[in-house]
């Protein structure tokens, strides 16, 4: 059995029920059950990584427990055919980081499910850049072109725009040929995001109607919303005819207050982002629209990064609202 020693980010609940983040020393055998012993180069900081660092049991039941939904590396052992020792593979969603020890560490252990391999044409950081946040932009646009959706039709808002999914969602958006309105609550961020490729940066007041009136003029064609609330309902009311409107985030709430009249007098469709549990046929697609067509230049310019010890100002800074596209941290390999 491997018994070797690695360094992983820790939280635990103290006696005064406060959450502790402290970097220890773990050994391999204590990792859970699983197919595929995998050394992270990367992982990336998402808000649900936030969320279960402050002892959120929505999000992480049991403590201790090492967060992390997001990594890349290599394998080290495997017990399926599927993957060797060698493979650069990439692990997001399912329950990594969330009740399964995360990938803020040196090793993950995990089913040989989770596993896929690093798209071609990506590099292990760039593949990690893009993580759990630019999955989830890119599930968003492959559902909305599925269901029609086409930059002809008129501009598509993000919401959150300078966060992790909103940062990659601009980009994306903006590569694959769509005028894009960012809606962000960061005036100082209007060049980071034009530079992203953001056509027109809007403060989140724009997307945050406060009248009682059940549809407004359409000035968008479609939005990807990750942040919930009145910002979704407004982005629904606002929406041009046909258009899509894309959920995955609730940092401003988890509340939606609507009428039906987007849907049934405008035809507006409203599209549900899982990417944790989004099929893996479908994802691969994605993936590889993430590799090529859909590629981002300058990924380097919307991240940071740190080492493991120096995760902390990070996650308080998400926690407060305050990201700014990606941070990554790169273990010692
Ligand atoms: N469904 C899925 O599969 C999925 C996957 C990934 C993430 N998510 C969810 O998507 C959301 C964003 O995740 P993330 O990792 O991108 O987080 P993030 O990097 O922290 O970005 C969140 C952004 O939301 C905006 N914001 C923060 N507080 C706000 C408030 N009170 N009102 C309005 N806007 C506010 C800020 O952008 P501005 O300052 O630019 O407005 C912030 O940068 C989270 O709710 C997360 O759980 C869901």
């Amino acid at each position: 059995m491997n018994t070797k020693i690695f360094k992983a980010y820790r939280v635990e609940e103290g006696e005064d029920g406060k959450f502790v983040r402290n970097i220890v020393e773990r050994n391999i055998a204590d990792l859970p059950e699983g197919d595929v012993l995998i050394k992270i180069h990367y992982a990336a900081l998402n808000y649900k990584d936030a969320l279960s660092f402050s002892g959120n049991k929505g999000v992480t039941r049991k403590y201790p427990h090492t967060p992390g939904i997001d990594g890349v590396g290599t394998v080290v052992e495997s017990k399926t055919p599927k993957t060797k020792a060698g493979d650069k593979v990439l692990v997001t969603s399912y329950d990594l980081g969330m009740n399964t020890d995360g990938a803020f560490a040196e090793y993950i252990r995990v089913p040989a499910e989770w596993v896929v391999p690093i798209p071609s044409g990506l590099e292990l950081k760039e593949t990690m850049i893009l993580g759990t946040a630019g999955l989830t932009a890119g599930i968003g646009l492959h559902k909305m072109e599925q269901m029609g959706q086409n930059p002809q039709q008129g501009p598509i808002v993000v919401t959150g725009a300078s966060g992790g999914v909103g940062s990659m969602a601009v980009g994306i958006l903006a590569k694959a040929g769509y005028k894009v309105i960012a809606s962000t609550g960061k005036a100082n961020l209007t060049d980071f995001l034009k530079n992203l490729g953001a056509a027109e940066v809007v403060d989140r007041d724009f997307v945050d109607d406060a009248s009682s009136r059940p549809l407004m003029k359409p000035e968008w064609a479609g939005g990807i919303d990750t942040v919930g609330g009145n910002t979704l309902a407004t982005l629904l009311k606002g929406c041009k005819s046909e258009g899509n409107v894309a959920s995955c985030g609730l940092v401003r709430s988890p509340l939606l207050s609507t009428t039906v009249f987007p849907f049934i007098l405008n035809g507006v469709n409203l599209l549900g982002l899982d990417s944790a549990n989004f099929p893996m046929e479908e994802r691969l697609k994605v993936w590889d629209k993430l590799a090529d067509s859909w590629r981002l230049p300058n990924m380097d310019k919307l991240t940071t990064i740190c080492k493991l010890d120096e995760l902390d100002p990070h996650i308080d800074a998400m926690l407060e609202g305050g990201s700014k596209g990606r941070v990554l941290v790169e273990m010692d390999v």
